[in-house]
């Protein structure tokens, strides 16, 4: 009976097909209404334009500064780039840690630390009057009129500094680094990390049009018509645009698939009722949907002898990382006992099996969901193609999609069946996105010089 009750829990995670192809659907619904210029301002899923018109053709050429702010890690990177028939890209890096005090703490505290991290990191390259181009990778939603100009829309993931949403955040920057007085730089560009992920992907595999990131977020982008971007002048050619599709379900339209779990998931969150497709299927969320379940489990008796620790209470405490162990084939149930008890969870081994499943059903349903949505976008590139098949290659990132044992398979394969018109390669970023962002700041310096 307690096992019956505890699938009948699960039972609400396990979609159709036919419910993957309604998320599809209901996907490229909000894609065109973020498209069109008559509901693009009350559209979730933003469709933002990024002034990106091309992917790269090699003959991108300089020394530029990247930073990649908004994933697992911010970094700032010194990025060399050789066109011409022997090219090449010679990167180095250095990450660096933000507080959670400086994440949701001010604006200008925020952007005065991220400058503290340049200036290091130009004191230990030497580069301190360089006054070098600067690529800024910046993970979340911005409107942007221009290469270099972005004004936040708001906050995604754990970030939450005051006085940032509805500013040019390129303009920050600046400011930041105009108080420092210790260096110039010149930014060029503001690239979300799906862009700058497609990018990288793109120097090495022209087919590359499309970006996923599924890590601490989800979001994609991809090279959609000029015509069909309604609120940017022009018919010609391609840009790039910024799905932030993890807003996608903000206005209700994912509710019928949508659990109590992640309603509570939702709640406890620093931004309620917001990214709702996001909390169903990123990094950041899933180990939250798991705890919510396994708090519900232990209420009713069936995990933990029915106490809940406080350890069960911590928000985050099963990060990607642990799902991932969690999951592990080669893992056995001794060691996922193991792994729970460095969570401080006491666990029997009749308990670790209901943690191994419940895992494995929270994080099988995000990769679907996510793949539902890539199989409405590469469809849409069909379609604006007029092909009856397309082949076409998706460049990806982010730690979910790396280190989770599964969910990168059944993301694919959750692709492949619902866009069977469409074989889609993936590629796996190694470069990280601010090769990517380098790449795009090649381009904008040379544009800059034609227009002078
Ligand atoms: C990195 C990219 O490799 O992946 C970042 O350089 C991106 O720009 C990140 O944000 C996404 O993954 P995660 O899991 O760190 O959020
Ligand atoms: C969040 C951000 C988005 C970013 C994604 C992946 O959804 O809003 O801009 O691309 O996370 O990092």
């Amino acid at each position: 009976e307690q096992a019956r009750q505890i699938q009948q829990t699960l039972a609400e995670f396990r979609l159709t097909k036919a419910q993957l192809l309604e998320v599809k659907k209901r996907m490229r619904v909000e894609i065109e209404r973020g498209l069109s210029k008559a509901t693009h301002k009350e559209a979730t899923v933003k469709m933002l334009p990024t002034f990106v018109r091309s992917t790269p053709d090699g003959t991108e050429n300089g020394d530029f500064l990247a930073l990649d702010l908004g994933g697992t890690n911010f970094r700032v990177l010194l990025v060399k780039i050789r066109s011409g028939k022997r090219r090449s890209v010679e990167m180095h890096n250095k990450i660096y840690a933000i507080p959670i005090e400086v994440m949701q703490g001010t604006g200008e505290e925020l952007f005065d630390h991220i400058v503290y991290c340049i200036s290091d990191f130009l004191d230990y390259m030497g580069m301190k009057s360089a006054r070098l181009p600067l690529g800024f990778t910046f993970s979340f939603p911005c409107h942007q009129t221009s290469l270099d100009a972005g004004i936040l829309v708001t906050w995604t993931k754990g970030f939450k500094a005051t006085d940032c949403e509805g500013e040019d955040v390129v303009e920050l920057l600046r400011e930041a680094i105009k108080r420092k007085e210790e260096f110039e730089l010149d930014v060029v560009a503001i690239v979300n990390d799906t862009v700058g992920t497609m990018m990288t992907c793109a120097y090495e595999e022209p087919t590359c049009e499309v970006g996923l990131i599924a890590g601490t977020g989800s979001n994609a982008c991809y090279m959609e018509e000029m015509r069909n971007i309604e609120i940017v002048e022009g018919n010609e050619g391609r840009m790039c645009v910024n799905m932030e599709w993890g807003a996608f379900g903000d206005n209700g339209c994912l509710d019928d698939i949508r659990t109590n779990y992640d309603q509570a998931v939702d709640e406890n969150s620093l931004n309620e009722g917001k990214q709702r497709y996001e909390k169903m299927c990123s990094g950041m969320y899933l180990g939250e949907i798991v705890r919510q379940i396994l708090i519900d489990l232990t209420k009713r008796g069936f995990l933990f002898r029915g106490q809940i620790s406080e350890t069960l209470k911590t928000r985050g405490i099963f990060e990607t990382k642990f799902l991932s162990q969690i999951e592990s084939d080669r893992l056995a149930l001794l060691q996922v006992r193991a792994i729970l008890q460095q969570l401080g969870l006491d666990s029997t081994c009749d308990d670790s099996i209901i943690v191994k499943e419940v895992c494995g059903t929270v994080s099988h349903r995000a990769a679907q969901i996510c793949g539902a949505g890539m199989a409405a976008v590469v469809d849409k590139i069909r379609e604006n193609r007029g092909l009856d098949h397309l082949d076409i290659t998706v460049g990806v990132d982010g730690t979910l999609y790396k280190l989770h044992p599964h969910f990168s398979k059944i993301f694919q394969q959750t692709v492949k069946e619902l866009a069977p018109k469409c074989d889609v390669n993936f590629l796996l970023s190694e470069d990280g996105s601010g090769k990517g962002a380098a790449l795009i700041t090649a381009v904008g310096c040379r544009l800059r010089e034609l227009e002078a």
